[in-house]
């Protein structure tokens, strides 16, 4: 585990290198939380001029999922630490470097790769920990999946084992939707790894991320700090809204929490883990589990004392953190809305006079109608004012072609 350490300065002999592997609107906002501690920091995306290229001291473009790449420019850099930020990365190359002492990769190289696969996460929260979850089987072709299908029952829902952002994923009513999802799976997957699962369907009263951190204590030993329970709102499998803190029963609460304890403590290492859970009265399911700042926890750059990216920078470097909550916060997705490079956005003033907003533009070179371009953040006295206040706010903000 890091152990406090002199913190250098950066571009010069004494400084802490912490290289990010993907660089969009989380790792823009990660490394400049790093910067803000002296360190240097080095982005790495798989497209040039990408979010956290624009803000780090060093840009590269590899493809991440190329482990000959990866471990090639990790050799010219010689990061302290490794940071993914995304899931598609060469994980199997990471594990390796780390097994042989070349790098430090956070939280692990073993967590960074079990939560790649839906397989991975899956067995491991299920079958090892014996958390509750929804029924799952993994299917490898179509008669597979029919039989996996009938077994979980409908409604289900059919992922790639290796996907992101709700990419191919379906909600089947009856067996007559198999054929349809096997084929979204294979078109939608990251890789088509030719894998999927078919889970049961969870008839939740909300979903929500508890943002879990592992950081070093003043004792040396690594503790469990949890943010406030973020609640979101997800369409076709993409987050466009989230607000903090959501309501929960104290027994949901208490179970989530140990929930999120159980699977981190597993993964190990430290920095921030965005659990997702459903949520039901008093029952919870273990859903999924990013090693990594979470999308639907952008709302904590308004929300908290420290936001999750700051939290990441401090935890990683093995410094001490504060999740507490600053005020009910609420964050709406900017969408692209258009097919087009080097976008303008209009209306920007108008979304700045909403009381209680801010934004982030994250400066993505190409816009598509479904991608995430900017936020709107807002707070309030409670949570229902903060998501209006930030749906008004990402509702002026519009997209132009120059
Ligand atoms: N078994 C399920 N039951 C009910 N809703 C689900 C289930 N699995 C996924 N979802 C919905 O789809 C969203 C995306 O699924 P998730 O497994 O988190 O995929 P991704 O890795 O793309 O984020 C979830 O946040 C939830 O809203
Ligand atoms: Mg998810």
């Amino acid at each position: 585990m890091t152990s406090p350490r002199l913190f250098g300065t950066p571009l010069s002999p004494s400084a802490i290198k912490v290289m990010l592997l993907g660089s969009g609107e989380l790792g823009k906002e990660t490394i400049i939380a790093l910067q803000r501690l002296g360190v240097e920091t080095i982005a790495v995306d798989r497209y040039p001029n990408a979010p956290g290229h624009q803000v780090a001291h060093r840009a590269h473009v590899i493809d991440m999922l190329d482990g000959a790449a990866l471990s090639a420019l990790i050799a010219l850099e010689k990061p302290d630490l490794v940071v993914p930020e995304i899931e598609a990365i060469a994980t199997e190359t990471l594990l390796a470097l780390e097994e042989a002492g070349k790098i430090t990769c956070i939280p692990t190289a073993r967590a960074a790769m079990l939560t790649m696969n839906r397989e991975g996460i899956r067995r491991l929260a299920a079958e090892k920990l014996g958390l509750p979850t929804s029924p799952y089987r993994f299917a490898s072709s179509l008669e597979e999946l029919e039989q996996a299908c009938a077994t979980v029952g409908f409604p289900c829902v059919v992922k790639p084992v290796m996907s992101s952002s709700g990419k191919g994923q379906s909600k089947l009513d009856s067996a007559a939707d198999v054929a349809a999802a096997w084929e979204a799976a294979a078109s939608g997957g990251r890789v088509d790894a030719g894998r999927v699962i078919a889970e049961g369907f969870v008839d939740f009263d909300y979903e929500i991320t508890l943002l879990t951190v592992r950081s070093v204590g003043a004792d040396g030993q690594v503790e469990t700090s949890f943010c406030e329970p973020i609640g979101h709102k997800q369409v076709q499998g993409d987050y466009v809204e989230s607000w903090q803190p959501q309501q929960m029963s104290s027994a949901a609460l208490a179970r989530a929490r140990d929930i999120a304890d159980k699977v981190t403590t597993d993964l190990g290492g430290c920095g921030v883990f965005g659990v997702e859970l459903f949520v039901k009265g008093d029952m919870v399911w273990f859903s999924e589990v990013s090693p990594r700042p979470h999308d639907t926890g952008m709302v904590t750059m308004v929300s908290q004392v420290q936001s999750e990216f700051e939290l990441h920078a401090k935890a990683v470097l093995g410094l001490p953190v504060d999740a507490s909550l600053r005020a009910p916060g609420a964050s709406a997705v900017i969408y692209g809305q258009i097919d087009a490079a080097g976008i303008a956005f209009d209306g920007v003033a108008d979304a700045l006079r909403v009381p209680g907003v801010d934004l982030r533009l994250f400066g993505k070179p190409e816009s598509f109608a479904r991608r995430r371009m900017g936020v709107a953040l807002a707070t309030a006295e409670d949570v229902e004012t903060a998501r209006r206040r930030a749906l008004e706010a990402a509702s002026r903000v519009k997209p132009v072609s120059r």
